[in-house]
């Protein structure tokens, strides 16, 4: 069997390098990226040197068109991971930078890569995008405005390339986690407030990382004529809790 090339971006920390691991011990070739070039050497070290590596912002429209220019081969698996929320703050009071970055890195990025990128993929008959959704995406919650708003997007953006692409052995899924702890996230979300980060998950069990990187793992290993269109996944201790309603005085 050939070796399958994966594409991780957001590979320097949390679910993009559990991943990047998780696929290295399924034999594939991998193309590390992100903006940390050194977490990604190291990460390339402890995996044996054999990646490719790739400090890259993927806002940078030249920087992903150089690097796809770059690549030897061809991807199988592209997993567009990198993301990030920033602040919790209500829409009336958020930082309008923060919604820029979100939705250009969440949305704007994630769609040009993507873009640039499939026209090799339907040449070939061959592929599979997965997207770094979240419930967050689904389901709202105070001061998850902008943020949710990108993950719809990128559910939606999920669906419409399977529409798409129906007709095409090309695969498409939207992957989509609840509360992860041991990732970046929420200290990126809380600037470095490390304490206000690690209170996200205390008295209470998260997925870890490596659970979602297992649950990619059986993703690109399922048969060529099984796709998952979208898939949802929370710790035991979360659930969709439903519709809040505010009382005067509470
Ligand atoms: N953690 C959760 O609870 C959770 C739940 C649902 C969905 N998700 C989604 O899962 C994905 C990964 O989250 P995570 O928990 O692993 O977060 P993380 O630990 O903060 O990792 C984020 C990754 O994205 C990369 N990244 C961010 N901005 C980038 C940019 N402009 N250019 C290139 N790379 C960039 C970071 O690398 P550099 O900083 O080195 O560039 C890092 O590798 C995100 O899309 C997130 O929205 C997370």
């Amino acid at each position: 069997m050939t070796q399958k090339t994966a594409l991780i971006t957001g590979a320097s920390v949390g679910i993009g390098e559990a991943t990047a691991r998780h696929l290295h011990a399924l034999g594939f070739s991998l193309i590390l990226v992100a903006r940390r070039k050194e977490k990604l050497d190291k990460l390339n070290s402890e995996l044996g040197g054999k990646h490719a590596v790739y400090e890259c912002d993927v806002n940078d429209k030249g920087a992903i068109l150089t690097l796809l220019e770059g690549l030897t081969c061809d991807v199988d698996v592209l997993l567009n991971n990198a993301g990030l929320a920033l602040g919790l703050d209500s829409a009336d009071k958020s930082n309008w930078d923060h919604w820029e970055t979100m939705i250009n890195t969440n949305c704007l990025a994630l769609a040009y890569l993507t873009r640039q990128l499939l026209p090799k993929m339907v040449a070939r008959n061959r592929g599979h995008i997965i997207n770094l959704g979240s419930i967050a995406g689904t389901y709202a919650y105070k001061g998850g405005n902008v943020y949710g708003a990108t993950k719809a997007f990128v559910e939606q953006f999920s669906l419409g390339l399977l529409a798409d692409l129906m007709g095409t052995a090309i695969k498409v899924t939207n992957l989509e986690p609840g509360l992860i702890g041991g990732t970046e996230f929420s200290n990126v979300r809380y600037e470095g407030d490390d304490d206000k980060a690690s209170s996200m998950y205390t008295n209470c069990q998260p997925l870890t990382a490596n659970d979602i990187a297992q649950t990619i793992g059986w993703l690109v290993t399922q048969p060529e004529h099984v796709n998952v269109n979208r898939m949802e996944i929370m710790p035991v201790c979360q659930a969709p809790a439903g519709v809040s309603v505010y009382k005067e005085g509470s």
